[in-house]
């Protein structure tokens, strides 16, 4: 009697537990999936801000440049990139970048520099299945323009660049140094030319950076003074230097805050022209654009620095989880006289990680539960028939 009421009730309790077992397994998996995968980049970035910029009278709101900026994308090549490594860090670059537009809505996003990790080496069907994965992952409304600064990966350190490689880069993101929009002019520094040894393509970025140099200069003149007759007159506004190399500075030793450079890195020399541009360079710079602030990538890691005369210069850590844990990008409002800044934290790759695990314990926990529930009716069973011998 006991004995048979026993086992209807639990071929009962079977039949029903694996379904829901199954549906159990696989609403876990999908939530973890969805989450991960696309709901953390609204749930993070949701909270970035454009900072607040101050306009000259209060009440009178001039129009206001909203800009983005990163560094360091790095989209792997053929040679050195492990496809999984391709597949997951382009995956969450493309997802933020997409999650950035949708919620953020800028008006230019510049990218300063390293877009691909092999464009120095890429053959050319290497280069252009590199460019339809760029074109893929940062894709944005017409309404949104895209500006690309060369870096040493894009292009080659000065050495390995060639005029081929230079043209090749160029012709997709254009060769233009100078964008002028809504009053704000921005420079935009091909700094691996900026040798200063006068090789070819040094050569012609000075001359290129001289004849820009010069025309900012006259827009900030008295007007009909000298040499500036004609041409399209610029806004009369200090530029924001845009580069891939910073300006020189002797190491990152000064840099503070949660994602500058590692303290055990912190005091390692930079070496010029190769980690930073030369003094002599930076001088120029400074020298030629009279800047309001300086933007820069190639380090990785954040920094702030303050350059003789008090000219601001930011470092913009890498955009790519392969780079560092915690990416972000700088989110900045502009006038023609004022600017705002404000940094942007993506999810952290070890949020995603940790919870990828949590649901796989999950998994494990509930796939272990519905094992009990299998053993107990056999425990059952086993613990009535032991009852019934021993009677
Ligand atoms: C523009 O002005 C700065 C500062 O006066 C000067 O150093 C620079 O050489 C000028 N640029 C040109 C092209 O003359
Ligand atoms: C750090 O800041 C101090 C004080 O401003 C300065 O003397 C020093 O040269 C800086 N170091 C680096 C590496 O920039
Ligand atoms: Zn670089």
């Amino acid at each position: 009697m006991a004995l048979t009421h026993w086992l209807r009730r639990h071929s009962f309790c079977l039949s029903r537990r694996k379904r829901s077992l199954l549906w159990k397994l696989t609403v876990v998996a999908l939530a973890s999936l969805l989450f991960c995968e696309f709901l953390i980049y609204y749930l993070v970035i949701f909270w970035c801000r454009w900072p607040e910029v101050g306009t000259p009278a209060p009440g009178r709101r001039g129009p206001v440049l909203k800009a983005m900026f990163l560094a360091d994308t790095h989209l792997l090549g053929e040679i050195t990139g492990h496809w999984l490594d391709k597949l997951r860090r382009e995956w969450q670059m493309e997802r933020a970048f997409q999650t950035a537009l949708w919620l953020l809505q800028p008006e230019v996003v510049f990218i300063l520099g390293d877009v691909f990790d092999e464009g120095k080496w890429s053959s050319p069907k290497a280069w252009e299945e590199e460019m339809a994965r760029f074109r893929q992952m940062f894709r944005h409304p017409g309404h949104v323009q895209l500006k690309v600064v060369a870096g040493n990966h894009d292009i080659g350190f000065h050495y390995e660049m060639s005029p081929y490689k230079v043209k090749r880069f160029e012709e997709v993101f254009s060769s233009d140094r100078l964008f002028s929009w809504k009053g704000v002019n921005f420079v935009m520094v091909n700094s691996v030319a900026l040798e200063g040894d006068g090789c070819g393509i040094c050569s012609e970025v000075e001359a290129e950076l001289t004849e820009v140099s010069r025309r900012l200069n006259c827009s900030r003149e008295v007007p009909g003074s000298s040499q500036c007759a004609g041409g399209q007159q610029l806004p009369a506004s200090a530029p924001i230097l845009l580069q891939h190399y910073p300006l020189y500075r002797a190491s990152d030793a000064n840099c503070s805050g949660e994602d500058a450079a590692p303290p055990e890195e912190r005091n390692i020399p930079f070496q010029e022209k190769y980690d930073v541009l030369s003094r002599e360079a930076s001088q120029k710079l400074l020298w030629w654009f009279r800047p309001r602030l300086i933007l820069s990538g190639h380090t990785h890691s954040a920094c702030e620095v303050l350059h003789r005369g008090g000219v601001p210069e930011i470092s913009v850590p890498s955009f790519s989880w392969r780079n560092r844990n915690n990416p972000s990008f700088i989110m900045g409002s502009f006038t023609p006289r004022d600017h705002a800044l404000s940094k942007c934290f993506l999810p952290l790759e070890g949020t995603v990680l940790s919870t990828y695990c949590a649901a796989a314990g999950l998994l494990v926990v509930l796939t272990f539960a519905r094992l009990e529930c299998l053993a107990k009716p056999f425990l059952s069973v086993w613990t009535l028939l032991r009852m019934h011998m021993a009677r």
